[in-house]
């Protein structure tokens, strides 16, 4: 079987499928989201919160990327696979495409993502112009979750909304191919999603982005701790992993997930 491509993800974009994305981090989890019918996968540096019990996804280094993204890969066969460059593993663009390259080569990426909107263009500059896939990461951007001063959504006041609706103008004018949107009102999820050509993809952004992610351990109700508005157990009425993997996808693909429960205006 071979992997799903970037065209097939825009294909779907087009014609109106939405597209179910699950994180995944290591090669058992992964062999059961693609059997189960997940698009594709983040390679999150969440993987820092739920595997490896830091506060934040900060202390995340490109070994530990490079090393559950192989996992992942040797794991699946169908689904897309799109991972995090870590924090400060952006910083110019020569680091940049040295780390992004470590990814795809060592990691056996498709695509990279990078958190930011503005100043990330000379960073996606160096990718594009190098042929690697890039997907661009804003609304709530964990790795700059100390500048934020928490966990907040971010979008509601009318400068922050435009600002982001702008980035994401530009990032895909830069030559992004995939957009995650995370933690802004369902409105502003939907102008995005309706703005851009290419598929943008939530985490607390409303039920009308083209597709939806949620960290796995969260979807599956193992994470510990705070549970944002927008996670949903979908193993609570299930009756095994598949079950409630299968769940998820459904629901994503009919658009019965998120509901306005898991949305924030
Ligand atoms: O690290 C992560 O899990 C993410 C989410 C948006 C999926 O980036």
């Amino acid at each position: 079987m071979s992997r799903l491509t970037l065209e097939t993800l825009q294909a779907m974009k087009t014609q109106g499928e939405k597209i179910a994305v699950l994180t995944a981090y290591d090669a058992s989890f992964a062999a059961m989201l693609d059997e189960n019918g997940v698009d594709a996968f983040i390679v999150g540096d969440s993987l820092g919160m739920v595997c490896q019990g830091h506060d934040s996804t900060l202390p995340v280094t490109m070994d530990d990327m490079v090393y559950h993204s192989a996992n992942v890969v040797r794991g699946s066969q169908r689904s897309y696979v799109i991972v995090d460059l870590p924090y400060q593993s952006y910083t110019t663009p020569e680091q940049t495409l040295t780390n992004a390259q470590r990814l795809i080569d060592e990691g056996g990426a498709q695509m990279v993502k990078l958190e930011g909107g503005q100043k990330q263009l000379a960073n996606i500059a160096v990718l594009v112009e190098q042929g690697i896939p890039v997907c661009g990461h804003l609304g709530l951007e964990p790795q700059s979750v100390k500048e934020l001063g928490g966990y907040k959504v971010q979008g509601r006041d009318e400068d922050s909304a435009s600002r982001i609706l702008e980035d994401a103008k530009s990032l895909q004018q830069a030559g992004i191919q995939i957009l995650v949107l995370e933690c802004i009102p369902a409105a502003l999820g939907k102008l995005i999603s309706d703005t851009l050509t290419i598929p943008v993809i939530g985490i607390g952004a409303g039920v009308d982005c083209d597709g939806q992610v949620l960290v796995t351990y969260d979807m599956l109700g193992i994470s510990r701790g705070h549970k944002a508005k927008f996670v949903k157990n979908f193993a609570q009425s299930q009756n095994n992993l598949d079950d409630a993997i299968r769940a998820y996808v459904d629901a994503v693909k009919q658009g019965q997930y998120p509901g306005p429960e898991h949305s924030y205006q």
